[in-house]
């Protein structure tokens, strides 16, 4: 028997989910309803599956998001995996030195094209070893017909679009966005960084690893968006630094600044604890000569994967970067605890009502704002962001 493929590939579009638009109509009343209230968002936003699909859509699988430092792949085809949102996607420095961003996801059948990290001169799937180069395009597919209308050319990866903001990578998985660097936020952290002397270029990356949290990626976002929990939930962060009238909280449209000085020491910036904070998951840390670079990676309603890497200028002894994971970890781990126990919480019905502080939880209602932007395409009207 003979079988004849006839293949149409160029017809093929990668699925994008189906948004549920009546869905996403109630979530932005919601959302209104909850900023005009200035509450804690409702249940169903750190439980509801629906919810958390739209958030995937319109948030993680059309917005700018960090993945990696540059520093991780140096050298023409080293490489990284990870993901945004449900998207696998492979990191790698092509031939001409620029830095791809594509859908980890065989053309062929579905498997990883690659996995974990190293260096590799092709893509190679593991599957059937279909092979592309560095740029996307397929070079072999073993065995298949000449004659059978397949043509290689219509099988590149997909890819999404990167831009770098210094040593940072970001990535977007949406369809012609608009470029990262001409948003508000580049420029704006760009000039304060500046006026503290933060160069995020000098650090040096040095550890990376990365925790499972049981609760909703906006958990995590609610927590390290406020420093009101500080004193109770991380007495030695609160023994050493500001957390109280004197932490700072600058709130913009897509990031937040947070600066605590040393306890008792209001001007001393260069020793003070800083973070810059990207929509909708991203912290720069910076404590003297140490960066961390944290990142939240939503996984399901009640899963969350936190990356963190750290940094440090050179000349910093070992001792000081181990001193500072170290007391990374132990607050990141408060945190957690507490976010875990909120979760745990919601299913029973009884989470929300309290009014949020105006000042000391404005970071909340500043991620409200992020959020309802996302789901509803509209700024919303009632800012409490400050400029
Ligand atoms: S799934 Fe990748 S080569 Fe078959
Ligand atoms: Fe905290």
């Amino acid at each position: 028997m003979t079988i004849t493929q006839n293949c149409t590939p160029t017809t093929f579009q990668p699925r994008v989910r189906r948004i549920d638009e009546a869905k996403r109509a109630s979530a932005v009343e919601a959302l209104a309803r909850t900023l005009e209230a200035r509450t804690p968002l409702t249940p169903e936003f750190y439980t509801d599956e629906g919810i958390f699909d739209l958030e995937m859509e319109l948030i993680f699988h059309r917005e700018w998001h960090y993945v990696g430092h540059i520093d991780r792949i140096p050298n023409t085809g080293d490489y990284f995996t990870t993901r945004v949102g449900r998207i696998p996607v492979l990191i790698v420095r092509g031939r001409d030195g620029k830095i791809n961003a594509f859908v980890n996801v065989c053309r062929h059948r579905g498997h990883e094209v690659a996995q974990g990290e190293g260096n590799e001169r092709t893509l190679q799937c593991h599957f059937h070893a279909w092979t592309w180069t560095l740029d996307g395009e397929l070079r072999g597919a073993p065995r298949y017909d000449p004659e059978a209308n397949f043509d290689k050319a219509n099988f590149p990866l997909f890819r999404g679009t990167v831009e770098t903001f210094g040593p940072f990578i970001f990535v977007n998985f949406g369809q012609d966005p608009e470029p990262f660097t001409s948003s508000p936020a580049f420029s704006e952290i760009d000039e304060k960084s500046k006026s503290f002397n933060h160069d995020f270029g000098a650090f040096e990356l040095k550890n990376r690893w990365q925790h499972e949290i049981k609760a909703n990626w906006k958990l995590i976002l609610d927590i390290s968006v406020e420093c009101y929990h500080c004193a109770s939930v991380h007495p030695e962060f609160a023994s050493s630094y500001e957390t109280g009238e004197n932490y700072r909280v600058d709130l913009f449209q897509d990031w937040q600044l947070h600066i605590s000085p040393p306890k008792g020491q209001l001007d001393d910036m260069v020793n003070a604890n800083f973070i810059y904070h990207i929509w909708p998951h991203t912290q720069f840390f910076i404590q003297g000569p140490i960066m961390n670079v944290v990142r939240n990676i939503p996984v399901s309603t009640t899963t969350t994967l936190k990356e963190i890497q750290s940094f440090a200028l050179p000349g910093t002894s070992d001792e000081v970067l181990a001193a500072r994971e170290k007391s990374m970890d132990l607050a990141l781990t408060q945190d957690y605890d507490a976010g875990e126990s909120v979760q745990s919480t919601m299913p029973a019905g009884y989470f929300g009502g309290a009014p949020l502080l105006k000042d000391k939880e404005a970071g909340l209602i500043w991620a409200q704002e992020c959020m309802y932007r996302a789901f509803s395409g509209k700024p919303w009207h009632g800012t409490a962001s400050t400029p």
